[in-house]
């Protein structure tokens, strides 16, 4: 069976920087509380009208000239989002039209933190297993529109921020490129992260009642969410590097979903590595939910930190709770 590889990366990030001293003026918060207890200290808003399609489109056309191909090579998208623009139809089929792109198939995948990974594992099927040769998966969130700006909504507020990241994914041969995609799920835990309404569950799905309540924000206990993240990220790391026969020591960089620099700070302890090999930016996005890997990944080749034949692992954790590793090799 042939190999998989990310043959290009890109970016997009609304150019409204919002630091936590502008929070502090809408909400009971402190600068030095988010940046204690998250490490972020500014995040990105879009300007009202701009969508995750809209910022996923840019950094697939990015993407898609770093790869070295034409937009038409493309054969697939993947779109991975919990904020698409409408609750239907998905983002994927705006960003194929907004690309240009022929009468390609358009997948939206729904798993929040872990969605680029898991939209990854789609690509790394279709492309070894010689259904399609180009794979284009993307990971945008617009979260700004749906946030809670007064106190009450602080815990969740400050940690979120809108970006975009997508990769192509084409062949390569065996051995090089994605090694293995390792997928988990525990929907017990569903509401200790969720969005509750507008729910298709409830008649109507939307009411007065729903937003005097504030359902149309998300909820999330926090410390819940902490203490199986840092135990999941380390555990589904060491199970993509044992998978393919490798020890920690082989790894030379883990780039993990940016949920927390506590966390990530917690990963690298747990998995006895400088925490120089665990990559964080947190401090300039705050939490980008599924665009939060394609955004660091893409920022690690632009910095140089990437080098041919370089273990990488990318790992992520969150609402579902969904958790999930991608081992490559560079
Ligand atoms: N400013 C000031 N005080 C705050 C804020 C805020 N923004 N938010 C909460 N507090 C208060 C709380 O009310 C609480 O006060 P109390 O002690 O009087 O009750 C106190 O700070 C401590 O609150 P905790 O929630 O216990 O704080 P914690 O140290 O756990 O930090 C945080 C909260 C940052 C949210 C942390 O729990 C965390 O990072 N959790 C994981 C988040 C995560 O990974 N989410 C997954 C991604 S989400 C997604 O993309 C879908």
């Amino acid at each position: 069976m042939r190999g998989a590889r990310i043959l290009g990366t890109g970016r997009a990030l609304p150019s409204r920087v919002v630091t936590n001293a502008e929070l502090t003026r809408m909400m009971d918060t402190t600068e030095e509380w988010i940046v204690q207890r998250t490490g972020i200290r500014e995040r990105r808003y879009v300007d009202p009208g701009t969508g995750s399609s809209d910022l996923g489109a840019d950094a697939a056309r990015v993407a898609i000239a770093r790869a070295g191909i034409a937009p038409s090579d493309i054969d697939l998208i993947v779109f991975a989002t919990l904020s698409p623009d409408y609750f239907f139809p998905g983002g994927g089929v705006y960003i194929q039209d907004k690309l240009g792109l022929p009468t390609i198939g358009a997948l939206d995948v729904r798993t929040q933190c872990t969605g680029f990974l898991y939209g990854l594992s789609v690509a790394e099927a279709y492309v070894k297993g010689g259904f399609f040769d180009h794979v284009l998966v993307i990971g945008a969130e617009v979260q700004s529109t749906g946030l809670d700006f007064s106190t009450a909504g602080r815990d969740v507020t400050v940690i979120f921020g809108d970006g975009a990241g997508a990769a192509v994914v084409g062949p390569a041969e065996p051995g090089k490129g994605i090694l293995s995609s390792h997928l988990h799920a525990e929907g017990k835990y569903a509401a200790e992260l969720m969005l509750e309404a507008p729910a298709s569950i409830e008649y109507p799905r939307l009411s007065h009642e729903m937003l005097s309540a504030g359902r149309q924000y998300p909820k999330m206990n926090g410390r819940y969410v902490f203490t199986h993240a840092v135990r999941r990220f380390p555990e589904v790391i060491r199970e993509a590097l044992a998978a393919n026969g490798l020890s920690l020591d082989a790894l030379s960089l883990v780039i993990p979903h940016q949920a927390n620099l506590r966390i990530t700070q917690a990963v690298a302890v747990a998995l006895r590595v400088s925490e120089e090999k665990v990559f964080s930016n947190i401090e300039k996005y705050g939490i980008t939910t599924a665009a939060s890997i394609p955004i660091a990944l893409d920022e690690c080749l632009e910095q140089g930190r990437i080098h041919e034949g370089d273990i990488v692992c990318l790992a992520a954790f969150g609402s579902g709770f969904t958790w999930a590793a991608t081992l490559l090799r560079w």
